[in-house]
């Protein structure tokens, strides 16, 4: 075999889901895994997947199967529509209809403005990343901005894969052309000519809506040669994922979009000045760039007056089928987590509330006794939870602590790059433990303390470190349950 086709080969057997097809399969995602009572077939079909498949994104109606294609409820309950607008509207999958409706005014305020005006107002809006890190978001546009180099990239990370949120896919969906505008505003913004839109595999129904989207806005001149008669010359594609949730982390995305085999990359250098190709990269998540239309047309301070510390505006929440009123909802942050789980998840549809997982596997679980704090990206971390990227999985008291470790380790053992020793033999260590555990052996306290010391203190990136994170959290929140399921 030639070395080429070999080195395609070594990237190629990383993803789960190349050359598999999707028809048919049922989700393992932790949305599923707690619904899985509400329809136990679906969810033996699941387990029966190989390879298993994390994530569809309709956790509102877990225990879900591929193309399942249920309704979902969309509801606005923050001071501004920032981000639903479209989407309470039944979408805007055409540009005629997002025009109607105002779209497009912010890319051309942008347009006739200079980059540093436009990254400024986004300063002001106290923006930070959705993606899960929370980094804020002029800080990565400003750095690109700066960077001298004859080409550079912007990367949309719509891998959304954390189990539990679907916010992404439904705006891919439903308000293409915001993303669109947003995208035009980032590279005006920053010099970048180029855009990816790195889309999972597990979204046909977005890629569709996208590539349609994409057409039409080349020919309403919004892409392409001197966009809108201005000097920008900007165009997008997208890159589809073949099936990995480390993927999402962005220097294991731009190794698998040049094609290599996706590990995570050791920082320094920063994408922002060494990104795809080695020059510089903005990467951020679809929801950030789609707050960013409301923010040049409405300006950075109004957004800045929603919110509490330092997370301002608005954050969209993906709430799943355990609650009475599972669906997308826009809240402003400083909510109190009383209020998503009981006033708009209308609390659970059955038995009593074990915990609650906000922002995917790699957040910590809480129990019902924590619900009295606010929605913010350092008011959760005090309590050892972190808003991730907005899922917000309720647990209902028929599920136990040493099943929820469990999963989140397969999980985590599944995904794991491997190029960290904790976490690639660590996760399935634990995994299988736990495993014993439901199958009334005993773990020991020690090994449990090693292995989350290891991955806490030499994970590369946040997957491991992710994986520690939760487990402190049930350390800290869920004590005695621990504490039985060891030796
Ligand atoms: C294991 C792992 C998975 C991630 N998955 C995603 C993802 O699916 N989507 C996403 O936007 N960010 C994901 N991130 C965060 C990205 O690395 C990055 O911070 C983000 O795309 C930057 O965009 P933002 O600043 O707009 O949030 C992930 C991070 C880690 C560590
Ligand atoms: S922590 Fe895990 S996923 Fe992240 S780089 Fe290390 S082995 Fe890879």
């Amino acid at each position: 075999m030639n070395p080429l086709e070999l080195s395609r080969r070594s990237s190629a057997s990383f993803y789960h889901l190349t050359d598999v097809s999707l028809e048919g399969c049922a989700c393992q995602g932790l949305a599923c895994f707690a619904a899985r009572a509400d329809n136990p077939q679906r969810w033996q079909q699941a387990r029966a997947n190989s390879p298993a498949v994390y994530c569809l994104g309709q956790c509102h109606h877990a225990p879900a199967a591929f193309a399942d294609d249920a309704d979902v409820a969309i509801g606005v309950h923050s001071s501004a529509t920032v981000l639903l607008g479209n989407l309470v509207q039944g979408g805007a999958r055409d540009i005629d209809t997002y025009r109607e409706r105002g779209g497009g005014k912010a890319m051309r305020l942008a347009l006739a403005t200079y980059p540093g005006k436009v990254i400024a107002e986004l300063e002001a809006s106290g923006l930070r990343g959705r993606g899960g890190a929370g980094f804020p978001a002029s800080t990565k546009w400003r750095a690109v901005a700066s960077a001298s180099a004859p080409q550079k990239y912007l990367v949309v990370n719509a891998d959304e894969g954390d189990p539990g949120s679907f916010s992404d896919r439904l705006l891919l969906e439903n308000d293409p052309f915001r993303l669109i505008e947003a995208c035009v505003i980032a590279a005006h913004a920053t010099g970048a000519s180029h855009g990816i839109i790195y889309l999972r595999k597990e979204y046909p129904a977005a890629r569709s809506v996208l590539e349609n989207a994409m057409a039409q806005a080349r020919e309403a001149g919004w892409l392409g040669q001197g966009v809108l008669g201005s000097t920008l010359d900007f165009d997008l594609g997208i890159h589809i994922g073949q099936g990995s949730y480390v993927c999402g982390e962005e220097t294991s995305l731009l190794n698998s979009l040049e094609g290599r085999r996706p590990e995570v990359r050791l920082r320094p250098p920063q994408i922002t000045e060494h990104g795809l190709h080695g020059q510089p990269t903005l990467v951020n998540n679809v929801e950030t760039l789609c707050s960013v239309p409301w923010i040049i047309e409405n300006g950075g301070e109004r957004y800045a007056a929603i919110g509490i510390g330092k997370s301002r505006g608005t954050k969209l929440l993906s709430l799943n089928s355990l609650f009475n009123r599972p669906g997308l909802y826009e809240v402003d942050f400083g909510i109190s987590l009383r209020d998503i789980v009981e006033k708009i998840g209308g609390g659970l549809r059955r038995g009593q509330l074990k915990g609650v997982m906000i922002g995917g596997p790699l957040a910590g679980l809480l129990p019902p006794a924590l619900l009295d704090t606010a929605l913010g990206y350092e008011e959760l971390q005090t309590i050892g939870a972190a808003v991730g990227h907005g899922g917000v999985i309720a647990f209902a008291d028929d599920t136990a602590i040493a099943e929820i470790v469990a999963e989140v380790f397969r999980f985590g053992s599944q995904e794991s790059c491997g190029k960290c020793t904790p976490c690639h033999l660590g996760s399935p260590e634990l995994a299988s433990s736990f495993s014993a555990v439901l199958a009334g052996e005993k773990m020991s306290a020690s090994r449990w303390h090693d292995l989350i010391d290891a991955l806490e203190a030499t994970s590369l990136c946040g997957h491991g470190r992710g994986l520690a994170e939760f487990s402190r959290a049930i350390e800290r929140h869920y004590p005695e349950e621990l504490a039985q399921c060891f030796a």
